[in-house]
């Protein structure tokens, strides 16, 4: 919304959120107290707030003081009832339906933005026709329903909405698309705004998801054989990536894919296939997430093994929490359960990472409550801002997000400082050309099959 209001100055947007204190935030005047943190947003935010875009907890009036409202509430995976871990929980898109259906006035058009499965939109529409809140006026109320999934990536939000490869545009009511194609004209290229039916819409994203998530398991397995065989998986890629065919994006080995996104999209995949009875198909994206899982947990496993087998009181440094750089969002990061584990294993560990807060890492450790017992009493997690001091006597180093910083660190300083024999492990394989094979620090990064040749 940022977006479009920098790009839109005749249009006025307001953001509305039922939450009091993310509002509130939104409009503080520190900008550095946003709710999220996103390359250049706060940028945006100092020029067009206050001018043409507005953050309020007024839903009732703003919705009726709208022409269009797009709904990008939060979409998560089920936890409880039919489809519990596979499908996705609608009950936020169903109530800001009813919102709308209640308070909105003249042609509205309803945008639905948030990831939804697909033939969500059907749903919203009955809700909007038939839903017993509608206001006096309904009879002179109209509504049309678009779909136009988000396809940013967080950290690079703002270039991927200024340059988006596409946008897409579902839906059947020809004027209606019409005004959010103008909306996005501004900016984007007219060759890039597609326009499909609301399925296949809803349906593309679900699939773009899928697609990039399968590309990092793809690259995960094959890590682990360059691990056995003696390949280097960053040679892999690259020579796999120069297919035009493939292309050289998404092809980075790492930790495992976190975010709010890959796993959701691809679970309410798989359920929608087993829905309709296609169970090869829902089997065979399913093992996208199994390989996902195997491989992260892969990861705690050899620290483990690599450190005589124990980690019991051995003083460990994490780098990064977040699920990859330039962002502070940690859900889904394989950060959490590679800490979990070795919490579970009794090591003493210290997180560091240049933006996400010590409550944020303390609720996603929190959320195993077995676990929060022994943090909590035993102290076993320190938070820490200062990595250098936080590796002196440390046995082992974990580089779980590849964040800028841990890209030009003094390994020669860092071998002279940590309890020796000790070990650097780099999940993100940003070290292979430092200095670090140079000193005395053992040494892992991930898909390094080299030490195998020597
Ligand atoms: C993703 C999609 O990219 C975006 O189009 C969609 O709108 C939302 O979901 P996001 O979750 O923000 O975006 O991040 P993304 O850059 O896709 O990374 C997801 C995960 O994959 C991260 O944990 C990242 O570290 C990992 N990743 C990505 C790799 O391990 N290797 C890669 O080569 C790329």
């Amino acid at each position: 919304m940022a977006v479009i209001a920098e790009n839109c100055p005749d249009i006025k947007v307001t953001v509305v959120d039922i939450n009091e204190e993310k509002i509130r935030d939104w409009n503080s005047e520190d900008l550095d107290q946003l709710p999220v943190f996103e390359p250049g947003l706060k940028e945006i935010i100092s020029k067009v707030r206050g001018k043409n875009l507005f953050f309020s907890t007024h839903i009732d009036k703003e919705i009726s003081l709208s022409d269009m409202v797009f709904i990008s509430v939060n979409t998560p995976t089920k936890t409880k009832g039919f489809g519990a871990g596979y499908a996705i929980d609608l009950k936020w898109v169903e109530e800001s339906a009813r919102k709308v259906a209640k308070y909105a006035s003249g042609h509205t058009i309803v945008v639905e933005k948030s990831t939804l499965p697909v033939k969500t939109a059907e749903l919203i529409k009955s809700i909007l026709i038939q839903s017993d809140d509608k206001n006096l006026d309904s009879d002179k109320n109209t509504f049309s329903i678009l779909s136009n999934p988000e396809f940013l990536a967080e950290g690079t939000a703002i270039y991927n909405l200024r340059n988006p490869d596409r946008v897409l545009i579902g839906g059947d009511d020809e004027q209606s698309i019409n005004s959010l194609k103008q909306i996005y004209k501004n900016w984007v290229n007219e060759e890039k705004i597609l326009e499909t039916n609301l399925w296949s819409s809803e349906l593309s994203k679900l699939t773009a998801n899928a697609f990039l998530a399968q590309r990092i398991s793809s690259i995960n397995s094959i890590s682990s054989i360059c691990e056995v065989t003696g390949a280097e998986i960053s040679e892999v890629s690259k020579a796999v990536g120069f297919d035009s065919r493939i292309g050289s994006e998404f092809l980075s080995a790492g930790p495992g894919f976190g975010g709010s996104c890959f796993k959701k999209d691809i679970l309410n995949l798989v359920y929608i296939s087993r829905f309709y009875g296609l169970y090869s198909v829902a089997d065979y994206w399913e093992q996208v997430i199994t390989l996902n899982s195997w491989h992260t947990k892969r990861i705690s496993k050899l620290i483990v093994e690599k450190l005589f087998g124990t980690v019991a009181n051995k003083r460990i440094l994490i780098l990064g929490f977040s699920f990859k750089s330039n962002t502070n969002d940690t859900r889904e990061s394989p950060s959490i359960s590679i800490v979990k584990d070795l919490l579970e294993n009794g090591a003493e560990i210290i997180i560091h990472d240049p933006k996400v807060k010590p409550s944020q890492i303390e609720k996603e450790l929190n959320c195993d409550s077995e676990i929060i017992t022994d943090i909590r009493e035993e102290g076993k997690w320190q938070y820490s801002n200062n990595i250098y001091k936080s590796i002196e006597n440390s046995d082992a180093v974990v580089i779980l997000t590849e964040w800028e910083v841990y890209k030009n660190l003094d390994w020669v300083k860092i071998s002279g400082i940590m309890r020796s024999p000790a070990w650097v492990f780099d999940a993100r394989g940003i070290t292979r050309d430092s200095e670090i094979k140079e000193t005395s620090l053992n040494y892992w990064a991930i898909g390094d099959g080299s030490s195998k040749l020597k």
